[in-house]
């Protein structure tokens, strides 16, 4: 009997050391320590032994049963240092490494134009203010004096909102110049930028695009005053202070004489950046401005366009995709 509770003690000890999970363990336990195991059959064959006997193999039975417990646990807790070993070999990490730097990104090349242009104007005297892209149509035609055959008042022009009469996307900023002159008193010196909408659509047109409105009326302002002032801000953005800026004869019902704008090119000749004039009577009286004693100027120019002309960039459409490849190039 006693060598029967070695043998069998051996064996399990072998089968515990072949197992490779837990289960496993729990397996041999029960083939061996269990109920019906290997050892409550020797339990079971005690009765035919004689007491003395019965004393020295129960004993025997029972402290080999304790070690073969302890070896049972001991066999769990290797196997899960194992995993965990294994764990840390497998998903190991070297912490010396630098991080990766999450993407932060950056403000859009329309927004920091636009935060550089405030900054250029507001150095002029410019204050900045604000308006709203939807418009009402006395604002931004009938006060600029805006006839009501203008094409642009046009429904191929305009987006008109189909539930609120009188309202539309604004065509453009200067609608701006009348809310800040109802508000206030010359002498007077604001721009305003923002988005404004068209019915135009292809490589150098965007339904939506970016203008900058500008505004200056006092006593005595003259057609020399616009000219410094553009010219200066367009050396500024262009970084170039060879710039010219020339004016030609056009047509803009909010101005008199209106103009049309060019400067001269970062790669040669000459390119049309926007509107300008100086501000029609009518429009003056329209704010209760005496156009007698005041005089102004005001102009309007393309953002997108300037952008477009200082990085030579041929699509305006890129701007608005927002494909990383372009926009991490600014
Ligand atoms: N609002 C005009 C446009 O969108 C641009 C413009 C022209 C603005 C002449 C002005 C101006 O202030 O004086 O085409």
């Amino acid at each position: 009997m006693l060598k029967k509770i070695e043998t069998l003690s051996a064996e399990m000890l072998a089968e515990l050391k072949k197992a490779t999970s837990e289960a496993e363990v729990k397996e041999v336990e029960i083939k061996y320590l269990g109920r019906k195991g290997a050892f409550n059959d020797i339990m079971k064959a005690l009765s035919s032994l004689s007491d003395e006997e019965k004393r020295t193999v129960g004993k025997e039975a029972n402290i080999t049963k304790g070690k073969l417990e302890g070896a049972v646990n001991k066999r769990i807790e290797e196997l899960e240092t194992e995993k965990l070993g294994k764990i840390a070999d497998e998903e190991w990490m070297d912490m010396t490494v630098s991080g990766i730097k999450p993407e932060r990104g950056h403000r859009h090349l329309i927004s920091s134009f636009i935060e550089d242009l405030e900054r250029i104007f507001a150095k002029m005297g410019f204050a900045y203010v604000d308006g709203k892209e939807i418009e009402e149509e006395h604002y931004n035609f009938n006060q600029l004096n805006i006839p009501d055959d203008h094409p642009a008042r046009d429904m191929q022009d305009t987006f008109w909102l189909k539930d609120l009469p009188g309202k539309l996307l604004r065509t453009h900023t200067s609608a701006n110049q009348i809310h800040h002159m109802e508000k206030n008193d010359p002498p007077t010196r604001i721009i305003s930028m923002g988005k404004v909408y068209r019915k135009d659509s292809d490589a150098t047109h965007s339904p939506m695009f970016h203008q900058v409105e500008g505004l200056m009326v006092g006593e005595h302002i003259s057609m020399a005053n616009l000219k410094a002032t553009l010219t200066h801000m367009l050396r500024q953005v262009f970084e170039d202070d060879s710039i010219k800026v020339r004016f030609r004869v056009s047509y803009f019902p909010f101005v008199e004489p209106g103009l049309e704008v060019d400067c001269t090119s970062p790669r040669g000749g000459w390119l049309e950046i926007g509107g300008a004039g100086m501000v029609h009577p009518n429009v003056l009286e329209n704010v209760g401005y005496d156009p007698n004693k005041y005089t102004g100027f005001a102009f309007g120019m393309g953002i997108d366009r300037m952008i477009m002309i200082k990085h030579g960039i041929k699509d305006l459409r890129l701007f608005f995709e927002n494909d990383l490849r372009f926009i991490e190039q600014f």
